[in-house]
C-alpha cells in the first residue's frame, strides 16, 4: 500500500499492486480535474511546497493545482530566486521547508539520487518531480494512466518508447512501471542514445524506430534534448528527424490502433511531425498528470505518523 510509504522516489521502488493503487485512485481524481467545483477536502491543512532546481512547465503546474484542488496550502521555491544562489546547500534548504510545518516537498533536481538524499534529511513526504537521468515516476504513472484509459489495459500491451533513451529519465520510470505491469516493452533509437545492458531490465532494444514500432500498441517518443546536440551524440536535427522522427509514414509499422504519447514539451518537427501531435494524447496526458498528482499526494498523505 503507498500509503505505508514516507516518499515516492522511483517506480523501481514500487510494486504492481501500489502503482495499480495510484491508477485506480487517479481515475477517481480525474472527475474532479473535469468538474466545475474543482475543491475537495483530500489534502485539508496539509502543506505542499514545489522546491525546482531545474525548469518546467508541466510538472510543477500540475503538482500546484492538484495541491490546491485539494485544498492544500501549497507554495512554490524556485532555485534561482531563493537562499539556494547564496550558497545554501540542498539538505539545509530542504530543512528550512520542512520546519516550516511541510507535509509534502516536491522536488526537481538535476542530480541523480537528490530526491533519495533529502527524503531521509526530512519529515515531510518526499515527491520525485525528475532527478537527472535516474527517474521521473510521476510522468511515467500519468502515461500509464493514460494507456489504460485509451487501451482499457496494460497487460499485454506492446509499448515502443523512441528516442534519446540514453538521457531519459521518463524512459527509465516508464520501463519499471510498464514492465511490472506486463507490458511488452521495445526501445528504438540511435545507438548513441541507447546505453548498454538495457535488455537486463526486460525490454528488446532496436537500432532503428521502425524496428521498435512493429504492431506497438502505443507509441511513446521522447524528448530530444536539444542540449545533447553539442556533445556530437547526433548528427543534425533534421538528420535526427529523417531517421528517427516519428511520422505518418513510420506509424505504418505501429497497429492501425496505436496511440502516440510524448511526456512534453515537444520539438515539433523533430521527434514528432504536427500531424502526429495533433493526432496523439498529449493534451489529455496533461489533464491526467494533475489526476495522477493528487491521487499520489493523498495516498502518501494518508500515512499515519505524518
Ligand atoms: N514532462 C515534463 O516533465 O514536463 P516539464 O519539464 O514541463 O515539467
Amino acid at each position: 500500500m503507498l500509503g505505508d510509504k514516507k516518499d515516492l522516489l522511483g517506480l523501481k521502488e514500487l510494486s504492481a499492486q501500489e502503482i495499480n493503487e495510484i491508477l485506480t485512485q487517479a481515475e477517481f481524481m480525474k472527475k474532479i480535474v473535469l468538474s466545475d467545483n474543482k475543491k475537495s477536502q483530500h489534502l485539508m491543512g496539509r502543506s505542499v511546497i514545489t522546491l525546482f532546481y531545474e525548469n518546467s512547465t508541466r510538472t510543477r503546474l500540475s503538482f500546484e493545482l492538484a495541491a490546491k484542488y485539494m485544498s492544500a496550502n501549497a507554495a512554490n521555491v524556485s532555485a534561482g530566486t531563493s537562499s539556494v544562489s547564496k550558497g545554501e546547500t540542498l539538505i539545509d534548504t530542504a530543512r528550512t521547508i520542512d520546519r516550516m510545518g511541510t507535509d509534502i516537498i516536491v522536488l526537481r533536481h538535476s542530480m541523480s539520487g537528490a530526491p533519495h538524499l533529502i527524503a531521509k534529511n526530512v519529515k515531510a513526504s518526499v515527491i520525485n518531480a525528475g532527478d537527472g537521468m535516474n527517474e521521473h515516476p510521476t510522468q511515467a504513472l500519468l502515461d500509464m494512466f493514460t494507456i489504460r484509459e485509451k487501451k482499457g489495459r496494460i497487460e499485454g500491451l506492446k509499448v515502443a518508447v523512441t528516442g534519446d533513451i540514453l538521457h531519459s529519465r521518463v524512459a527509465r520510470s516508464n520501463i519499471y512501471g510498464l514492465t511490472k505491469l506486463g507490458a511488452e516493452v521495445s526501445l528504438g533509437g540511435p545507438a548513441t542514445l541507447i546505453p548498454p545492458h538495457l535488455e537486463d531490465l526486460g525490454v528488446k532494444v532496436f537500432k532503428s524506430i521502425q524496428e521498435a514500432m512493429i504492431d506497438a500498441d502505443v507509441v511513446m517518443g521522447l524528448r530530444m534534448q536539444l542540449e545533447r546536440q553539442k556533445s556530437g551524440l547526433f548528427p543534425t536535427l533534421r538528420e535526427y528527424n529523417r531517421f528517427f522522427g516519428i511520422d505518418e509514414k513510420r506509424m505504418q509499422f505501429a497497429k492501425p490502433d496505436a496511440i502516440v504519447l510524448h511526456p512534453g514539451p515537444v520539438n515539433r518537427g523533430v521527434e514528432l511531425t504536427s500531424g502526429v501531435v495533433e493526432s496523439s494524447f498529449i493534451d489529455e496526458q496533461v489533464t491526467n498528470g494533475v489526476a495522477v498528482r493528487m491521487a499520489i499526494m493523498y495516498l502518501l498523505s494518508r500515512r499515519e505518523n505524518i
